[in-house]
């Protein structure tokens, strides 16, 4: 077997795990929800739910994935705890499960680049959006996607995804920038930022029983935690780098890159009148598309800005097949190449029935939401910080420079609060699971 290929360079590993949490989350879940669940003010809560609960769960991913070495479910073995495998193969699933209907969005994006230079959706949003998002259209529009995912993976960790993402993650970050700066510059705009940013306390305090799970599910999902996604990544780091300072580094830049698509979105809705209550699929393929019809140059902004949710939307998606080719070429002697088209093909065949009907994408998503993701989480915190324990602090702390209290603050923060938010979150999850609400990041279409 060759030898297992590592990241080039420290900043290649942070831009893909970014590449990996900016995603669809952070352009058409976070601004929304954030404006409609109180502005600064949720921002308060979110960036308590990221540090506090989301930190500790990718610190707990990483150390598992740099100390082992090994894909998602080898690495339990290697650690010396061959029936926690059963953990890293949820994680490895769910990546697979998820990654079926990501796909197919991402062919939704691919449509929208088209329908941006000819206009096709200007007239009537909502209709093209029914049209195109099932059927043929969409399946084929799903293989392209998944060609390009494929095509990144195929060619390996430096020479594929981090090169890929050296480029997408800083292409994201200007694009997004130079979009807000248009957007400011439309007559109306202003009353986006007081609909985004202003704090609004009762906002907060009469949902907060809504808010909290909202805030810290959210911070799992678009950090891609319980998808065996960092922990593959940290396992391709060659080196004693502090996982703690590249941890808060992906953080905050998964943040940051979430308060700049509001900083687009919301100005360009609000100069056009139109009503942002509304979050997910919904508001980025109609509401948003809907504002590019009025403006000026609407063709050519509305182009970019697909362009932008497409790179986030495929620099996410290569990190979860790399996930299961990981895996498959850990164990068996076959090629990236081979293995990156054999089960980039299998995944779009799972992804099928939700190309041709969103029913299933809603399903497949609730399910993943609800159910599959919170159990990986909780079963790689149960394991991190009460299995595995003290060598997990050697690892977390090795080449940190920092104190031993910051070991021990992570394991018992993992061992209590992180723990019993998951759990929180599993059982809101069960429960809307079984009484049958709405999906959370696809909302009913
Ligand atoms: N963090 C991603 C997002 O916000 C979640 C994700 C990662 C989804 C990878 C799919 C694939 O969209």
């Amino acid at each position: 077997m060759t030898e297992r290929e590592t990241w080039a360079t420290r900043a290649g590993f942070i831009l893909a795990a970014v590449g990996s949490a900016v995603g669809l989350g952070n352009i058409w879940q976070f601004p929304f929800k954030t404006a409609q669940f109180g502005g600064a003010s949720f921002l308060i809560v979110y960036i308590v739910a990221a540090l506090g609960i989301g930190l500790p769960a990718i610190l707990a991913e990483f150390v598992i994935g740099r100390k082992a070495n090994l894909n998602t479910i080898s690495a339990f073995e290697k650690l010396g705890y061959k029936e926690w495998r059963v953990v890293g193969a949820i994680g490895l699933f769910t990546g697979f499960w998820i990654l079926s209907y990501y796909s197919v969005v991402g062919g939704w994006v691919l449509r929208y680049i088209g329908g941006s230079l000819t206009g096709a959706y200007f007239a009537a949003p909502a209709e093209y959006f029914g049209q195109v998002s099932a059927g043929m259209e969409a399946l084929a529009l799903h293989a392209v996607f998944m060609a390009l995912v494929v095509g990144i993976v195929a060619a390996g960790i430096e020479d594929g995804i981090e090169k890929a993402t050296k480029l997408m993650v800083p292409s994201i970050v200007v694009i997004l920038a130079a979009l807000a700066v248009f957007a400011f510059t439309l007559p109306g705009a202003s009353a986006g930022y007081a609909y985004f940013l202003s704090p609004d306390f009762n906002a907060l305090s009469e949902n907060f029983a809504e808010i909290v799970p909202f805030a810290v599910g959210q911070a799992f999902f678009s950090l891609s935690l319980g998808m065996g996604a960092m922990i593959t990544y940290a396992s391709y780091i060659d080196g004693d780098q502090s996982l703690f300072g590249d941890g808060i580094t992906i953080v905050f830049l998964n943040s940051f890159v979430g308060i700049l698509a509001g900083f687009v979105v919301l100005p360009l809705l609000f100069a056009q009148g139109i009503d942002p209550n509304t979050s997910g699929a919904g508001a980025v393929f109609i509401s948003v598309a809907g504002a590019f019809g009025d403006i000026p140059g609407g063709q050519i902004i509305g182009f970019v800005f697909f362009a932008v949710v497409l790179i986030a939307a495929l620099s996410s998606a290569i990190s979860l097949l790399e996930v299961v080719v990981s895996w498959a070429i850990d164990n068996y002697d076959v090629s990236r190449p081979q293995m990156a088209i054999g089960l980039g093909g299998t995944i779009f065949l799972l992804g099928v029935p939700s190309a041709i009907d969103s029913a299933w994408l809603g399903w497949f998503d609730t399910l993943a939401y609800q159910l599959l993701l919170p159990l990986s989480v909780l079963g790689i915190l149960v394991f991190a910080a009460w299995v595995y324990g003290a060598p997990a602090i050697d690892e977390l702390m090795k080449g940190s420079g920092l104190g031993e209290g910051v070991g021990l603050t992570w394991l018992w923060l993992a061992r209590t609060l992180v723990i019993v938010a998951v759990v929180a979150t599993l059982a809101l999850g069960l429960q809307t699971l079984f009484l049958g609400e709405s999906p959370a990041i696809v909302p009913p279409l």
